[in-house]
């Protein structure tokens, strides 16, 4: 049940940000990351695989788990949830979008201008020289592989130096623009929706607890019980495929 206040909330912001974690994506079969059973982090170790140390220990294993990430997102869509967002952008005068998701589906579904502050699995770059690497079809990952599939780094065409993943891996700093540009909207915006995010990764984690102070109000969508609860005004205890695009009827009726 969404509230009245809610709902006139929604329709009379004039600087909305939307915060966005791996539970957006999850109706569209990406795994999240600390989901019980299913999260990437309850079946690998979180150092192994996000770290420069992991990548330089294990090469392969590292590009190859990233390469499968890569396959599920290419092989998948965007979901409602990532679409009543992109239909958001058109009924209210500012929307950042702020998102920690490595995959594009924000974009397929019409989203633009979108701060990527994790990085993205479609951006390599080498790991010496940092040139990025531009991927095309030729080195579209095989349809068929598995988590464990091994498959060596591509190599840099300026210095022969391994291709890593675009991701930000644990101990990198955030994207300088993208950090900034996510800050100023957190200390500006009226109304912050925080969808589908655990809360577990910091400094991107603090961005709602900032635009709290700041006088926002803030909206959690969750399936599940984060430490946001103590402090949004608003709980939507759901998938973010079903309750977003409610949330988005009551204020503006059907797409
Ligand atoms: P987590 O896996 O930590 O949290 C996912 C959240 O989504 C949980 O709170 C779930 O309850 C919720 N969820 C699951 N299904 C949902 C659905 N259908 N609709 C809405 N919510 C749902 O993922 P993140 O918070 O995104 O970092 O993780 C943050 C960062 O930790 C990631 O960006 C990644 C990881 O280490 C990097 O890769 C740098």
């Amino acid at each position: 049940m969404i509230s009245d206040t809610l709902i006139e909330k929604l329709q009379n912001s004039q600087h909305l940000v939307i915060l966005t974690g791996a539970g957006v994506s999850a109706e569209s079969g990406i795994p999240t990351f600390r989901d019980a059973l299913t999260g990437l982090w309850e079946n690998y170790d979180a150092e192994s695989m996000a770290s420069e140390f992991g990548f330089l220990a294990d090469p392969a294993l590292v590009w190859g788990w990233y390469e499968w990430r890569r396959n599920k997102v290419l092989c998948a869509q965007p979901n409602p949830a990532h679409y009543s967002i992109a239909q958001l952008a058109k009924k209210i005068p500012k929307l950042t979008l702020i998102t920690q998701n490595v995959d594009d589906l924000h974009e397929r579904a019409g989203s633009s201008d979108v701060l990527h502050l994790h990085g993205s699995l479609h951006q390599p770059r080498c790991l010496l020289c940092a040139e990025p690497y531009a991927l095309t079809d030729e080195t579209a990952p095989e349809k068929v592989m598995t988590q464990e599939s091994r498959i060596e780094p591509l190599r840099c065409h300026r210095c022969d130096g391994p291709i890593r993943p675009g991701v930000v891996w644990f101990g990198e700093q955030l994207p300088a623009k993208g950090w900034q540009l996510a800050q100023e909207a957190c200390r500006h915006c009226d109304l912050m929706l925080v969808v589908g995010t655990s809360g577990a990764v910091w400094p991107v984690a603090d961005l709602p607890y900032r635009a709290d102070k700041a006088g926002a109000s803030i909206v959690q969508i969750n399936p599940g019980i984060t430490s946001l609860n103590a402090i949004a005004a608003f709980n939507l205890c759901g998938k973010a495929g079903e309750v977003l695009p409610q949330l988005y009827a009551a204020a503006f009726g059907d797409a």
